[in-house]
């Protein structure tokens, strides 16, 4: 039927240099989750390859924003990514990163066998050198004014308030982002990967062996292939990253995209000793679930990487997906506007199907996709709740009522419970012809079909009405209504797996095989286990906390772009500094100035003495919310007349960019007087 044998499922790796959000978990990780364990159900052989991409100017832009080592960026964020997806469920067979040995090993080894068989070429070109860094930099570190629209903070390699992409040469005035200097070109040699060479077997491999794939991956194949292909320089320079494996290359790194896809390959070497016989073996099916800007690196890059290199398989199927908007904006990490995987996991404890199902359910599988909490909560509330979970609930306390909570012997069968029992064998076929298709959302729909149809024959056959005049006919109803509970146990699992094992906790049943589903799973006078509710309601107020959280950040978003933080300012010598007396007090009273807005009378004990300070606090706090509080003060500010008051000093606060104050206080309580330095 196939010519697989097993499969090689691998998702994206994320760059370790933030945590994981919404768009990253249905564009990628739920629907390969559920591939996986659909797989697995059927007893077929598969892997569930993750892991962090470490490397790249990703992760050392980060590091340099936050004056940390591109290490402490990745440690800290490799271990959070892997714990929210363990917490989501994902159910990763190896959860690896690229800075571990055996993918340096591994990735200097392919990189050295692609150079010594001749498929790179050397290259030099001129790049922009920061001579007080010492360093080439990247077009991400190299700023400078927009010759399309004159914005005067666009990076080398695109301006984001016009969206062009760039080249950092086309820069009006570029400066190095990490001196500020003027930076100066220098010719440096790089390797290529000669693209353009395997046009003619791209063209063949992909656009004619693989033309059943998605027609978003197809398009954009096609559209790279048609417009022709570009030799893509595959190492750096950089000095984070896998050093090229090579004399004479100091200061050179493999480019993440070339080391990273390779990460697939290192992952399994961790996992299993066996791992060539799923990278080499042509009877492994290899799928690659990836977000649609990924598209160019999978389709066409790591393919003809492996191809030079001979010894690999190829990708069977690529299922990228497009991608998800929150709230109807795109989500975006710099601006904070996501949901974030960490945090939903601690504001909705033991809710991961719920998070799971609307995703699945808003798969952005051929164009991007909404995700708002309003339809999160409605598809909770109105599908997960009244359907899914009230069919499971009332079948279960029904049969508990009338029948000892035992699989309770079907009587006579009418047309009514032949249909609903006929239907399971063929919900069960398209939801396996969805997903075998990498249809996630119609899988998903298809099986809720199920749980659909058992909840309407449930409320049209009534069976409470019925028990004392036909406990036989209550027998047949229920009988029925567990064989569809215990096929869902096992359909929905790929989707919802935290809620088919409580599931099968309250049937008191074991995993039942895919094959199985349909069947008699479950044989007459099985005792049940303690019925509970599968699903609960969400109610406004959660939602409305999320809402306006988002909201929140949007406040601040745009406080922020309306006015920008300032740029630091000058530096001044350490005594500029030792000069302001700055110390710890306590605010003794404090009174509002009559007819002035902002103004407040503060008395305060700075350990020195008791002084008054006049500040323009009025706007933010309420006298009485500051009598005790602790405040830095600078005290050896020249006395000044304000309002007729002579003010001796004055309270630090910090100020937003929105124009919102508050005080700066240590942190615990400490003695009047202290300095602060
Ligand atoms: O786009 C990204 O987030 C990349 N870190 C994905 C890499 S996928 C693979 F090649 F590792
Ligand atoms: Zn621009």
């Amino acid at each position: 039927m196939t010519k697989f044998k097993r499969t090689l499922v691998t998702t994206a790796l994320p760059y370790a240099n933030g945590p994981v959000h919404i768009g990253h978990l249905a564009g990628v990780y739920v629907p390969a989750d559920i591939y996986a364990r659909y797989l697995r159900r059927k007893g077929e052989e598969v892997v569930l390859i993750g892991g962090s991409d470490e490397h790249g100017v990703p992760i050392t832009i980060k590091a340099q924003r936050e004056g940390v080592s591109p290490r402490d960026i990745v440690d800290r964020y490799h271990e959070m990514i892997k714990e929210s997806f363990a917490g989501l469920g994902i159910s990763f067979d190896i959860y690896a990163r690229t800075s571990s040995r055996t993918h340096h090993e591994l990735s200097s080894a392919f990189f050295k066998k692609l150079h010594d068989a001749g498929k790179f070429f050397e290259r030099a070109t001129l790049q922009f050198y920061d001579e007080q860094a010492g360093q080439f930099l990247p077009d991400r570190y190299i700023t400078g004014t927009c010759p399309h629209c004159g914005n005067e903070r666009a990076y080398g390699d695109q301006c984001e308030a016009c969206g062009t992409s760039l080249n950092a040469t086309d820069l009006i005035n570029p400066l190095s982002a990490i001196t500020g200097n003027v930076p100066q070109l220098r010719e440096t040699r790089h390797w290529y990967l000669p693209l353009d060479d395997y046009e003619g077997w791209l063209k063949e491999w992909l656009l004619e062996e693989h033309a059943d794939w998605k027609p978003n991956v197809y398009g954009q194949c096609k559209s790279w292939l048609d417009n022709g292909l570009q030799p893509r320089a595959v190492t750096r320079d950089l000095d984070w990253g896998v050093p090229v494996p090579l004399e004479g290359s100091e200061g050179k790194v493999l480019y993440v995209w070339f080391d990273a896809p390779i990460g697939y390959i290192s992952a399994t070497k961790e996992l299993t000793p066996d791992w060539e016989r799923y990278w080499k073996d042509p009877s492994t099916r290899l799928v690659h679930f990836i977000g649609k800007d990924n598209i160019v690196f999978h389709c066409i890059i790591f393919p003809v990487m492996l191809k030079a290199e001979g010894s690999y398989i190829l990708p069977d199927n690529v299922p990228a997906n497009e991608f998800l908007n929150l709230e109807g904006e795109k989500i975006s990490t710099t601006r904070d506007w996501a949901v974030w995987l960490h945090e939903y996991l601690v504001d909705f404890p033991g809710k991961q199907d719920v998070l799971r199902y609307a995703l699945a359910a808003t798969t952005p599988e051929t164009k991007d996709n909404d995700f708002t909490w309003k339809d999160f909560q409605a598809r909770n509330n109105n599908e997960l709740v009244a359907i899914y979970g009230n069919f499971i609930n009332r079948t279960l306390v029904l049969t508990r009522k009338y029948f000892d909570n035992r699989v309770p012997a079907p009587g006579e069968t009418t047309d009514r419970d032949r249909e609903v029992l006929a239907e399971i064998p063929r919900v069960i076929e398209r939801v396996e012809k969805n997903l075998d298709s990498f249809h996630f959302r119609e899988a998903l729909r298809e099986a809720m079909g199920l749980a659909r149809l058992g909840n309407k024959y449930l409320a049209d056959t009534e069976p409470w009405k019925l028990h004392a005049a036909n406990p036989d006919r209550v027998a047949t109803i229920l009988n029925t209504c567990l064989q569809v509970a215990a096929t869902l146990s096992t359909l929905m699992e790929p989707f919802m797996p935290f809620s088919s094992e409580r599931l099968r906790g309250f049937m008191n049943i074991a995993p039942i095989a895919w094959a199985a589903m349909g069947g008699d799973v479950l044989p007459v006078g099985h005792l049940l286990g303690e019925p509970g509710l599968l699903f609960e309601k969400i109610d406004d107020a959660a939602i409305q906390a999320q809402v306006d959280r988002l909201e929140e950040k949007k406040r601040r978003r745009e406080a922020t772009t309306a006015r920008p933080v300032a740029p630091a300012r000058e530096a001044i010598p350490l005594d500029a500094f030792a000069n302001m007396d700055i110390r710890v007090g306590t605010i003794l009273a404090a009174e509002k100035i009559p007819k002035t807005k902002k103004l407040m009378k503060l008395t305060v004990d700075t350990g020195i003495d008791r002084r008054v300070i006049v500040s323009g606090i009025a706007e933010h706090y309420a006298p009485e919310t500051l009598v005790g509080r602790q405040v830095s003060v600078l005290v050896n500010l020249e006395p000044k007349l304000l309002k007729g008051i002579e003010s001796r000093g004055m309270i630090l606060m910090a100020e937003e960019a929105d124009g919102s104050l508050s005080l700066v206080a240590p942190d615990k309580p400490v003695m009047p007087g202290a300095g602060i330095r």
